[in-house]
């Protein structure tokens, strides 16, 4: 089951698994983008269900329990986040916000609940989470994004340690800047000097290497960055990424 299956990052986790033989249940927002990968997995010669439907929406669970009701979901991979209000906090409303906390924490945690039960009992199973490294330090316009994918990694590390016993693996994977549809389309600036950019199916790829080594992997050789990122002289770390931010994101500030 990968939720945020239809692009980027979530094609690749798609088109890994299904060449791996893994029948799967693909989620996205888009029909057309969500049936092109679908399709293109099918080729590989497995199932491949999926399900149009916004994660934020009140229905999303219950269509997606519908949807799976009769299968076993051995790995659930959520990938879908994204910071769809990237205003200074002040300058936009809270229901705004309140939908980057649906996507990235509420229908997380339902989805991890709802099939991480089964697998508990199963003893066998895996729940990869796609986190940021925004969610190591405050930058400006990711107030609430750099807040949820912070509460994602200790999320997953208490997860991790709660589900070790049973054999369910639980990792979350954490990425830099990397070249997916989505940031293309918001018009990243990925030339900054020095900056590392990840490709897709790379991380796409420790990530699945990785499973089994939670509950964090910073992907993309981004570990010394977040390391930094750690240091106890918060002012320092924040300003100086905070220039860094800029660059990246100009006045667009949307990851
Ligand atoms: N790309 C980066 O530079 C970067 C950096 C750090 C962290 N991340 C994290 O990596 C993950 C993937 O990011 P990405 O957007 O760049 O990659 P992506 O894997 O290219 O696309 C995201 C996938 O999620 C789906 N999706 C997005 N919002 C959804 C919603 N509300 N309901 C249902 N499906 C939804 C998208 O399809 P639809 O649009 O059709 O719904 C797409 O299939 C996210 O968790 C993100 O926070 C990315």
């Amino acid at each position: 089951m990968i939720a945020g299956g239809s692009e980027g990052v979530g094609a690749e986790f798609a088109h890994q698994l299904a060449r791996a033989g893994f029948n799967l249940v693909l989620i996205a927002r888009k029909p057309d983008p969500l049936e092109q990968t679908a399709e293109a997995c099918r080729r590989s010669g497995v199932e491949v269900r999926t399900l149009a439907v916004d994660l934020t929406s009140p229905d999303a669970m219950e269509r997606t329990v519908a949807v799976t009701g009769d299968v076993e979901v051995g790995l659930l991979i959520y990938n879908a986040g994204a910071n769809t209000c990237s205003e200074q906090f002040l300058d936009a409303g809270l229901a705004d916000f309140q939908k980057v906390i649906d996507l990235n924490v509420g229908t997380m945690l339902a989805m991890v609940q709802h099939f991480g039960r089964p697998m508990r009992e199963r003893r066998r199973g895996g729940i990869l989470m796609v986190g940021s490294m925004a969610g190591y330090l405050g930058s400006e316009r990711h107030t609430v994004y750099g807040g949820v994918k912070a509460f994602g990694r200790i999320f997953a590390e208490s997860l991790w340690l709660e589900l070790r016993e049973y054999d369910v693996h639980v990792l979350e994977l954490v990425l830099g800047v990397t070249r997916t549809p989505a940031m293309e389309r918001v018009g990243l600036n990925f030339d900054v000097p020095g900056m590392r950019v990840a490709d897709p199916a790379d991380v796409a790829r420790e990530g699945l290497e990785q499973l089994a080594n939670g509950p964090v992997h910073v992907a993309g050789g981004n570990a010394d960055d977040v390391a930094r990122r750690n240091d106890p002289d918060r002012a320092k770390v924040v300003l100086r990424t905070h220039e860094f931010m800029q660059k990246l994101l100009g006045e667009r500030g949307t990851r």
